[in-house]
């Protein structure tokens, strides 16, 4: 028999109202009773509950019952054999022989064969039968062998809703209207005119959460959209399990709900805009959940009356539009989705979550959950999953302790972690890559692969449809150009529901060593002091020697020429050091047992010219968003009154403010930097002379920690200044051509004249053209060539030959370039999506490149923190170049190329990286030590 009494419902003709049964045969002759309004059976109905029975009691009652559903997919799901996303015209289609990681038996399943995609599904995987494939017409796309996973999930991104390039008209992620707007809808904001899509895709990316911003405590609902295109162009049509119907927030009662997401957030942020305190961000959170508490509990009484028939005076469902997200929360029906950083604001949050006994799903940017794991298994139901980045941080006090080696200790800890992009904080594009480093700091392949897959699908709540390669999923997949944790792994087609996103890919064929995963380096001694010094190791060499240092079994050497060049040599056994330098090289085997000599075993490492930073604020902050870190601001003649003290006539030198190893700084030098030319942070147009110094230096008097102090005249050039563009240039104009009547104007002429580099930042190709006419009527008047630089270069690629006729070199940064702002917005997007990249063009119409830390939009001050990779960097644009790029010519963008567009003077015995277990391009290799013939030592770490 039916437990439940109410069932389904029968019509009354006489009254018209609807009233529900049950299926026993006592109910159903009570139904007919009261149907034909003949008797009352009052031991079983009081007989007012007849008379009051409302209007909306069929709704109401499948509500109440629907109360406490928990989110599931529809009982029929694993039937479907379409996709509820399938577009019409959608052809099956077969890749052939792929090596498929499935992200199934905890991600360690990988099977070569076949899948087979129709109806936007997946329909078989490994080996298809013959008769599935005669059935359905198909496509066939050979793999070769490639790696296929599932599509790329990204659990926290704000593209649509912060698109690009960015607009004052669509910057639509956060509202300022208050700290608790959990009733605010993420879709409500989301422009489908993202230039971000088609680049996600490109990346790999398939699905993403899309999540309001950290304004405010309770910042509104998350949605999971696919990021194909869709037919009907609208926001709607990219949901992916909406929660509820397109016009309102209408459910439908009698099927499980679907997951809902809700954005909190702590710490600074929230606390930072409302000018309150942590202690009042947690109590808007407390005080909207007991409301929250309070509402839900009188529907449990409600419905407690309404389901026992006891309709007397019970009025209307109490319900508040405001409130009823948070009352979801309450009841289970969403996925909390939390910002939150620091120890003391996720112990503050699961305190908050185990009062109102809410799960948290996942705690997002979690700087420091590694720090707590036992905070995050008290969380209430489940400990919550991390979602994190690789290496992004120290942009702010929260983010200061963060540690690339947090995904692999929280996995140790049986934690579940997942990489996330934050987009476009981290370009969803790259999501993989933050898998990657987190796979290069120590976090297991089938767990890296899982943190950007299935481990966000499954905390997402969708594990049933994405994540997996899969029979009966939806058919997005990614076929690989090599292993997807290879450094500048990359698409050569990427299926949304069965759909081949690239008409026609260009695919750049990468190496054997590629298409494996890395051997990744032993960090056990980095992770154990991680922990114990709350992540803050000490980040200093382990000993600094003057010494004699023998590397033994080194396979790979790289040196340069008396003009700087970097070359290949021979590769060695043994290379000798000392004082820093490097005095010998071969293969004498006797050396090994000459007294006083530090012999290290490279394990078949390399030796390569170390490299060299330039677009970075190292060294002059050390966390971007604490003034109290930083050198600060040059005052902007342009834009504000600079104090008479001062003087108009004032050079502004970076090497009066620097500072010394900086966490930043120690790192990059850990990762193979020797040195960086940092140029002073302006407000606009002006920022100063930069300086060139050695990472490694404990304080500026240190030998060889300042080399060179003044190196370039850096000016920016920008649509987004407080003066027009036309006025930038005029100043500029007037500074180059006019006699001079002060220092700053003598040193302009001195960059008219050739006699010291100007550096100019720019990405508009327009600004881009209008610069290099003035330094062709520069040049004119004088007879001089100007030794011009930009760094950015977003648009260069535009002007490659007219850059290349100039001399003009170009120091791209970031070396992938994204349409950030307006003056981005043309971007050469690289593999899949054109044959070449930025910086490959660039440097095949002879353009003398360099390329910059990634870093964040944001400046300089914003890529501190990226400056440690990039070696990695260096060896994507060798990767992505089809063989154009040869690894030396890859160097030589990051060391040599640097040097010579901002006139540093190196010698071929400059700083040399010492890797082991593989070269500096491979994530095999970790640097393990540094040598320094300005510094004469070198460091051992
Ligand atoms: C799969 O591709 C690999 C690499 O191209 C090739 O060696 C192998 O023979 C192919 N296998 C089949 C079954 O086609
Ligand atoms: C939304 O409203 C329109 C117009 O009334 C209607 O045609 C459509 O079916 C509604 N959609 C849903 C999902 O309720
Ligand atoms: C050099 O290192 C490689 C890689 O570890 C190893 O296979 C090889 O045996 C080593 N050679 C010598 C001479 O130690």
């Amino acid at each position: 028999m039916d437990k439940t009494p109410m069932s389904e419902s029968i019509h009354s003709p006489k009254t018209g109202t609807r009233f529900p049964v049950g299926r026993s045969p006592l109910l159903a002759l009570l139904a007919l009773l009261l149907a034909s309004n003949l008797a009352v059976f009052g031991f079983f109905y009081q007989p007012q509950s007849f008379a009051e029975v409302p209007l909306h009691s069929e709704t109401t009652l499948a509500r109440c019952r629907a109360l406490n559903a928990k989110p599931a997919p529809p009982p029929s799901f694993n039937l479907r054999t379409k996709s509820d996303r399938f577009q019409p015209g959608t052809r099956a289609v077969l890749v052939k022989n792929a090596t498929i990681w499935t992200g199934r038996v905890d991600g360690l399943e990988v099977l070569k064969g076949d899948i087979f995609l129709n109806g936007g599904l997946i329909v078989g995987v490994g080996v298809v039968k013959q008769s599935v494939l005669n059935s359905h017409e198909h496509d066939i796309i050979d793999a070769q062998g490639a790696w296929v996973t599932p599509g790329i999930v990204d659990m926290h991104s704000h593209l649509a809703v912060g698109s690009s390039p960015e607009l004052q008209g669509s910057n639509d992620g956060n509202s300022f209207n208050g700290l608790v707007l959990p009733f605010l809808r993420a879709l409500d904001s989301m422009n489908t005119h993202d230039d971000g899509f088609s680049l996600a895709v490109a990346g790999g990316v398939t699905t993403s959460l899309i999540l309001p911003g950290s304004a405010d405590a309770m910042g509104g609902q998350g949605f999971v959209i696919k990021l194909n295109p869709t037919k009907e162009r609208s926001s709607s049509a990219l949901l992916l399990e909406p929660p509820f119907g397109i016009n309102g927030s209408e459910v439908d009662y009698n099927v499980a709900p679907r997951w809902r997401h809700m954005k909190h957030a702590c710490g600074e942020n929230p606390a930072g805009v409302y000018a309150g305190t942590r202690m009042d961000t947690v109590w808007s959170v407390r005080k909207a959940y007991d409301e929250a508490r309070t509402l839900k509990s009188s529907q449990d009484q409600y419905c407690a009356k309404a389901l026992a028939g006891q309709w007397a005076g019970l009025g209307n469902f109490p319900t508040e539009l405001a409130l009823e997200a948070l009352v979801d929360v309450l009841r289970g029906k969403f996925k909390v989705q939390t910002h939150c950083y620091e120890a003391v604001d996720i112990d503050a949050f699961l305190r908050l979550a185990n009062e109102f006994q809410f799960p948290v799903a996942s705690f997002h940017h979690a700087h420091e959950s590694y720090l707590v794991p036992e905070v995050l298994k008290r969380g209430y139901g489940h400990p919550p999953a991390s979602a994190i980045f690789g290496s992004f941080s120290r942009y702010k006090r929260e983010a200061y302790r963060h540690s690339e080696f947090a995904a692999r200790i929280l996995a140790d800890n049986g934690l579940k972690v997942i990489m996330k992009s934050d987009h476009s904080a981290i370009v969803s594009r790259y999501l993989v890559h933050e898998a990657q480093q987190a796979h290069y700091h120590g976090l297991s392949t089938n767990l890296a692969l899982a943190s950007v897959t299935s481990t966000p699908a499954e905390v997402l709540g969708l594990d049933h449809r994405i994540g997996f390669v899969k029979p009966g999923y939806d058919a997005d997949i990614i076929v690989w150009d090599s292993h997807p944790l290879a450094i500048g792994a990359t698409p050569s087609q990427v299926f949304i529901d069965g759909i081949p996103q690239f008409a026609s890919p260009h695919i750049s064929k990468k190496p054997a060593s590629q298409q494996r995963a890395p051997k990744t380096p032993n960090f056990d001694k980095e992770i154990k002091d991680t922990i114990e010094y709350e992540g803050l190791p000490p980040l200093e060499p382990a000993t600094q020697t003057a010494g004699t240092v023998l590397f033994r079994n080194v396979s790979s050497f790289w040196n340069r020429d008396e003009s700087g060049e970097v070359h290949m040599t021979h590769a060695p056994e043994n290379v000798l050091v000392e004082d820093g330098a490097i005095v010998w090289s071969g293969s004498d085997a006797e050396l090994t047992s000459i007294d006083g000599v530090t012999v290290v075993d490279l394990q078949g490492g390399s030796i390569a010219p170390a490299l060299v930073s330039a677009g970075s604020a190292l060294g002059l902050q050390e966390i971007q968003a604490e003034d109290s870190t930083a050198d600060g601001a040059v005052f902007d003649p342009l834009s504000m009154e600079i104090p008479t003290i001062l003087g108009e006539q004032t050079f502004i030198r970076a090497a009066d403010g620097l500072q010394f190893a900086t966490r930043d700084a120690l790192l990059a030098y850990r990762n193979g930097v020797a040195s960086a030319i940092v140029a002073p942070a302006g407000h606009g147009v002006f920022q100063g002379l930069s300086v060139a110094f050695s990472l490694g230096s404990r304080n500026k008097l240190e030998k060889g920690a300042v080399f060179q102090e003044i190196v370039a005249v850096h000016v920016s050039v920008s649509l987004g200044f407080a003066s027009s563009v036309s006025t930038q240039i005029a100043t500029l104009r007037r500074l180059l051509l006019d006699s001079p009547k002060n220092e700053h104007e003598f040193g302009f002429q001195q960059a008219s004249k050739g006699a010291i580099p100007l550096v100019i930042t720019v990405n508009s190709a327009d600004v881009i053209a209008s610069l290099l006419l003035l330094k062709k009527e520069v040049e004119s008047h004088y007879g001089k060539t100007i030794q011009l630089t930009f760094v950015g270069g977003a648009e260069a690629h535009l002007l490659a030959q007219e850059i290349a006729a100039a001399g003009v070199g170009v120091i791209l940064t970031p070396p992938r370039s994204f349409p950030y702002s307006w003056e981005h917005r043309r971007i050469l997007a690289g593999p899949p999506l054109t044959a070449q990249s930025s910086a490959a063009l660039l440097a095949s119409h002879g353009v003398t490149v360099g390329l910059g830390p990634q870093g964040v939009f944001g400046g300089p001050s914003m890529s501190n923190w990226a400056v440690r990779n990039l070696r990695f960097d260096m060896a994507w644009v060798a990767l992505e170049s089809a063989g154009t790029i040869s690894k030396e010519a890859a160097l030589a963008m990051v060391s040599s190329n640097i040097e010579k567009l901002l006139g540093v003077r190196s010698g071929p015995h400059g700083e040399f990286a010492v890797t082991r277990g593989g070269d500096l391009f491979s994530l095999d290799a970790k640097v393990i030590a540094m040598v320094s013939s300005k510094r004469g030592v070198v460091d051992l770490f």
